[in-house]
Parts: C-alpha cells; sequence; structure tokens
C-alpha cells in the first residue's frame, strides 16, 4: 500500500538513500535537513522528493514542521529518525557544547519528531517508526563517547516505544549500520579509516543503498510481526 513516509537528513548519505528507497517502493516521501541548502536544492530537482528545513533538535520546530508535512503530503505512515551528526574527541577533551550537541540531535530529536507523528499513528492503527542507531552505540568507538551514548540510547527508545505501539500496528525497529561510504565517514583521518576498512570482514565500507533496502523492508506493511529489533547491517564487523 502507497503510504506517506518522511525521513530526517534525509538530502545527503545514508538518509538520501532511504528516502530513495521507499520512493521505489511505491510510498509518498518527504526529507527534512537542516543546514546544507545546496544539497536540499539537488536532491529535490534529483528526486522530486520535497523537502522540508528545521533542526530536528528543536521539540517546537519539529511539531510546527511536522505539521506543516502533513497538511501538504496527509497524515504520516513511516517516520525514519535518520538525521544525526558527529563531533569526535577523546571524552578528556570533549566540551559540554560537543556533548549535548551530538545528545540533542541523535537522541533528542527521537523524542521530538517521534512523538509530533505517535498520536496519529496509534489513532490511525498503522505506524512504521524505524531509527538509525550505529555499530558504534553497539561496539563503543574511541573518540565518539558522545555519539556512542547517543547510538546505545536510541537502542533502548526503540524497544520501549515498541510495546506501547504493538497493539496499535505501530511497529518501531532500529538500524545500525557500520561504516557506510558517507560524508560523515570520509570525515575520519584517513590513515584510522584504512585501519578500520580493514576489519570489516566483507572488505568494503557498506553503500547508502544497503542500508536504504532494509529500511524499506522494515517500512512495509508486511513487516508486521517484527518490532523492537534492531537490524545490524555492518558487514560483519560487530556481530551483538
Ligand atoms: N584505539 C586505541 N587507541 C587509539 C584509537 C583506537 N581506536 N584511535 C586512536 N588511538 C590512539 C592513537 O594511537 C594515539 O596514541 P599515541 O598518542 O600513543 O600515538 C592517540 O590515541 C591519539 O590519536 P589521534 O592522533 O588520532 O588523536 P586525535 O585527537 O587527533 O584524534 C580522534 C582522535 C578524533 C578520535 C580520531 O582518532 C578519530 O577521528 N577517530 C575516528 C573515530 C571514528 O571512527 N568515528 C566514526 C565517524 S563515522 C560514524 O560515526 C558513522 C557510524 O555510525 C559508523
Amino acid at each position: 500500500m502507497r503510504r506517506t513516509a518522511l525521513v530526517t537528513g534525509g538530502t545527503r548519505g545514508l538518509g538520501k538513500a532511504i528516502a530513495v528507497a521507499l520512493q521505489a517502493g511505491g510510498h509518498q516521501v518527504a526529507v527534512v535537513y537542516h543546514t546544507n541548502t545546496v544539497a536540499a536544492q539537488a536532491f529535490a530537482e534529483a528526486t522530486s522528493i520535497p523537502v522540508f528545513q528545521w533542526d530536528v533538535a528543536d521539540f517546537e520546530a519539529c511539531r510546527a514542521g511536522i505539521a506543516e508535512v502533513e497538511h501538504a503530503l496527509g497524515s504520516i505512515d513511516i517516520l525514519v529518525n535518520n538525521a544525526g551528526i558527529t563531533s569526535d574527541t577523546v571524552l578528556h577533551r570533549m566540551t559540554p557544547d560537543q556533548w549535548w550537541r551530538v545528545i540533542n540531535t541523535n537522541l533528542g530529536s527521537m523524542f521530538n519528531m517521534s512523538r509530533n507523528v505517535i498520536e496519529g499513528m496509534r489513532e490511525r492503527g498503522f505506524g512504521r517508526i524505524v531509527n538509525i542507531s550505529s555499530i558504534n552505540g553497539q561496539k563503543g568507538q574511541f573518540g565518539q563517547a558522545n555519539y556512542a551514548a547517543a547510538k546505545a540510547g536510541i537502542l533502548g527508545f526503540t524497544k520501549a516505544l515498541a510495546l506501547e505501539g504493538a497493539r496499535k500496528n505501530v511497529t518501531v525497529n532500529a538500524v545500525a549500520p557500520g561504516y557506510c561510504d558517507t560524508d560523515m565517514v570520509a570525515a575520519v583521518p584517513k590513515e584510522t579509516l584504512q585501519t578500520i576498512i580493514a576489519g570489516i570482514p566483507v572488505g568494503r565500507l557498506g553503500t547508502p543503498a544497503d542500508i536504504g533496502r532494509v529500511v524499506a523492508f522494515l517500512a512495509d506493511d508486511d513487516a508486521g510481526f517484527i518490532t523492537g529489533a534492531t537490524f545490524e547491517v555492518n558487514g560483519g564487523q560487530y556481530m551483538d
């Protein structure tokens, strides 16, 4: 069935591939971006997917933005909480700003977005929420205490909300990508990245499409028996 989907951080990287995969699955898709207007315009032109701009770390912005999307496209049936940032440094050098920006954007957004769609999903008796965690929320990562904490928090959030939504046909799942070919991973120092790739059993970075197809699968009407799960898509780098 054709559903309406909203993907945060949807104009670049994993979010872009997720949006495109959902569109290819026949859904009506909208995306949220924050700062990169040039990328957002290029994305909108290439895909004809409408783009909306707000900060997912801001609850009121999410409330107003979601109302705008629903006014334009109808009720949101599928929410993909993908938007995320890094601010990597060892804890003994991390500033409170680096900590809270990553926590508020990567974990706070889960509440800010989901809270503003969950009542409608429950009333309509259908919803699919897919939260993008990370391999580093599962195994930890040197220089990422903030990011790993947020991404691990997403897993607990996902399981709790899955329990609450189960009787209303609202499924909530997490995808934990490994290292994929995105701008975020390209920012990792070259030598460090080479070491990381050497530790990936399949011998390569993931592609954004590797993640997009898993999200589209979880968002399907027929995936109703999968909830509270974490799908690891990491080339065998970590098995929980
Ligand atoms: N394990 C153990 N020691 C490590 C280490 C590791 N993984 N990485 C670095 N070190 C050590 C270094 O060997 C070095 O030790 P010596 O001084 O004894 O030589 C020391 O720590 C300092 O290392 P750097 O010179 O790299 O320190 P830095 O301050 O310049 O940078 C850092 C630190 C920012 C954490 C940098 O190492 C880095 O960016 N690492 C990559 C972090 C990473 O993987 N981020 C993932 C981003 S992508 C993403 O997050 C998407 C996703 O979900 C997968």
